[in-house]
């Protein structure tokens, strides 16, 4: 069977290394914080071409103390796509701000610019593109319209550590950008983990504060905050593993490649990449029309899939309140029927993704000759 991620194999590669980082944990004890998250936070801000890095538990969390340090809560609303992760929605809903969602661009599934417009009001405080599957939304004429009403842009980057758009790391391209260190991420922890990153010191200095109950100092409660630290160990692991994410993302496109280049000709519907995009395939999704009875094929020829996402937020019974209905988001809502994530890590070997290009080919060969 050739899993939908591996993370043992990636374990196996760096072991010792990763085995000597969390040693060195146990032995200082600084569990909570720290220096191996502080040091982290530098390198990983550095990596992602922002000055300043807040780490925290999620990416959850990332993108909730993010709106709060916008100060957006009752009252407002956050601009987003209903084709994502439920947490992205979530996240604005804990501030008690309303999410107002906006369909996606049918072949990149990001977030449609053109869109944007019509679903601003006097209380539209912020947008959060999202960028999906390790590729960057269109950035400029989202920052364009953002500029233009005064809104502040919160990139959810907790799919796209190391992609780039026209040349920019994702991370640089807004007022804020969060990222999740979940362990099946491209950049994964041997645990939970999140961070902010911005070049703004205000909004990083109560991003600080709110991780760690509102303190200014320890006892002094300035804010209303939250438990939502970064744990040393996962500072320390993410510091090893960071080293590694630009090899891994390369081994990532490279594979993609490789599924681009099998599928090439055959009507298999292999996902866009945008000319200006880095993109760096956290999934790599295909689409068709016959998902289920595709999966279930790949599953018995040895092929484990994912599904991201088989419900859009806006028809989610956790969201139903929001008030949206079945066809008001066309093109999020045939994603979410069409899509299917294939095998996707760094450590994909080239007799991996031929046979998993051969089991997809041969479902559209006998698609194309039963009609
Ligand atoms: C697009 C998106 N936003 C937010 C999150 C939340 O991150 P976390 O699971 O670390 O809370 C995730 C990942 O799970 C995600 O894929």
């Amino acid at each position: 069977m050739i899993p939908f991620v591996d993370l043992k194999a990636q374990y196996a590669s760096i072991k010792s290394e990763v085995n000597a980082a969390i040693q060195g944990v146990l032995d200082s004890c600084q569990f909570t914080l720290g220096s191996e998250v502080a040091k982290f936070e530098e390198e990983f801000a550095a990596f992602s071409g922002a000055k300043l890095g807040i780490g925290v538990n999620t990416g959850t969390s990332a993108l909730h103390l993010a709106l709060l340090a916008a100060k957006i809560g009752p009252g407002d609303e956050v601009i987003t796509v209903p084709f994502t992760f439920v947490a992205t929605v979530a996240a604005i809903r804990y501030t008690g701000a309303t999410p107002v969602l906006v369909d996606v661009d049918p072949v990149t599934f990001n977030m449609d610019p053109a869109a944007i417009e019509a679903a601003i009001t006097p209380r539209t405080k912020a947008i959060i593109p999202v960028h999906l599957y390790g590729q960057a939304a269109d950035m400029d004429p989202i920052v364009a319209v953002a500029r233009k009403h005064g809104l502040l842009v919160i990139e959810d980057a907790c799919q796209a550590h190391a992609a780039e758009y026209k040349g920019r790391r994702v991370g640089s391209l807004g007022d804020m950008a969060c990222f999740s260190f979940y362990p099946g991420k491209n950049l994964g922890a041997y645990g939970e983990g999140g961070m902010v990153v911005t070049n703004d010191a205000g909004y990083a200095r109560t991003i600080r504060m709110l991780r760690d109950w509102g303190a200014e100092k320890k006892y002094q409660h300035v804010l209303q905050g939250y438990n939502f630290r970064l744990e040393g160990l996962q500072g320390a692991v993410l510091r090893v593993k960071l080293k590694y994410l630009e090899g891994w993302t390369e081994a990532r496109r490279a594979a993609a490649a490789r599924y681009d280049a099998g599928f090439a000709g055959s009507g298999v519907r292999a996902p866009a990449a945008v000319k200006h995009n880095r993109h760096v395939y956290h999934i790599y999704a295909i689409r068709s029309p016959n998902r289920q009875a595709w999966q279930d094929a790949l599953q018995a020829a040895g092929v484990q899939t994912g599904i991201h996402y088989p419900i859009p937020v806006h028809l989610l019974p956790a969201h139903a309140d929001l008030g949206y209905r079945a066809g008001q988001f066309p093109h999020s809502e045939t994603a979410a029927r069409e899509v299917l994530s294939l095998p996707m890590f760094p450590e994909l070997t080239e007799a991996q993704t031929s046979k998993v290009v051969a089991a997809v080919r041969a479902l559209t060969e006998r698609a194309s000759a039963v009609a």
